[in-house]
């Protein structure tokens, strides 16, 4: 396995490791890195991952310097690595959620993790900020959520847009289509009835690039592939309650 490094917008680089046998297409698995006074990664990588991501930052910082430790929600994929990434870097911090920190992080993480509320900035100096959006069991994870790297509009959508394959680091085509297949293969979402209202909401963002953590990164207009997938997921749900019997609303 390699890791492949791209900048996908101004200071933002995606750490791509394609996992050719994980399903009949295979699947990738993606870190973004934001450049700053204080570097920002987003995604630690699995812990078994961890030499090949660590190579891959060292390729464009010094892995030491690294300050912040973001990811969408507490799984191996998302922050398996958290406390190898703490011990490479001594001035570095987990920055999550109040679900995540109090239900996993302030026992999980090796340093104490700092909260952040829905909507709270980090000012990562050099023109980059992120900001901190709460999307919970959205896709899934009850303290799941998003970053969205303002100067660049960059929203980093964790598990939302999840595809199979293998494509190019930056598309501007269709990721709409390969999510709605990929939710058929793998069932990886929480529905629930705010899903779609969930996902809405970061349509007013209106984000310039969309950062798969499975998949591509898109540049185009990410709030019309936010509505789309939106859209779908309000089907899919209103599928189900009617199938157990719930007429859908109107
Ligand atoms: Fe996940
Ligand atoms: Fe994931």
């Amino acid at each position: 396995m390699e890791t492949r490094v791209a900048e996908i917008a101004d200071g933002i680089y995606r750490l791509s490791t394609f996992v050719p046998d994980l399903t009949p297409a295979g699947m990738t698995f993606n870190s973004f890195l934001v450049r700053g006074e204080e570097p920002l990664l987003f995604h630690t990588g699995l812990r078994n991952m961890f030499p090949l991501n660590r190579d891959a930052v060292a390729s464009l910082i010094p892995p030491e310097t690294l300050r912040w430790i973001t990811f969408g929600h507490y799984e191996a994929d998302e922050c398996g690595a958290m406390n190898e990434w703490l011990a490479v870097a001594p001035g570095a911090q987990v920055a999550h959620g109040q679900t995540g920190v109090s239900v996993s992080l302030n026992d999980m993480a090796s340093r104490p993790p700092r909260v952040l509320d829905d909507g709270e900035r980090i000012d990562l100096g050099g023109g980059k900020v992120v900001r901190y959006i709460d999307t919970p069991h959205t896709p899934h994870g009850w303290d799941a959520g998003v970053l969205f790297e303002e100067s660049t509009g960059t929203l980093m959508c964790g598990d939302l847009f999840t595809q199979l394959g293998n494509e190019p680091a930056l598309v501007h085509g269709d990721v709409v289509g390969p999510a709605i297949a990929a939710e058929d293969v793998f069932h990886y979402s929480s529905l629930n009835p705010g899903m779609g209202m969930t996902i809405r909401g970061l349509a007013t963002l209106a984000p310039k690039t969309l950062a798969l953590m499975h998949g591509p990164s898109f540049a185009g207009d990410g709030a019309a592939a936010i509505n789309a997938l939106a859209d779908d997921y309000d089907r899919r749900i209103g599928d189900r309650l009617a199938e157990f019997g719930f007429a859908r609303a109107a």
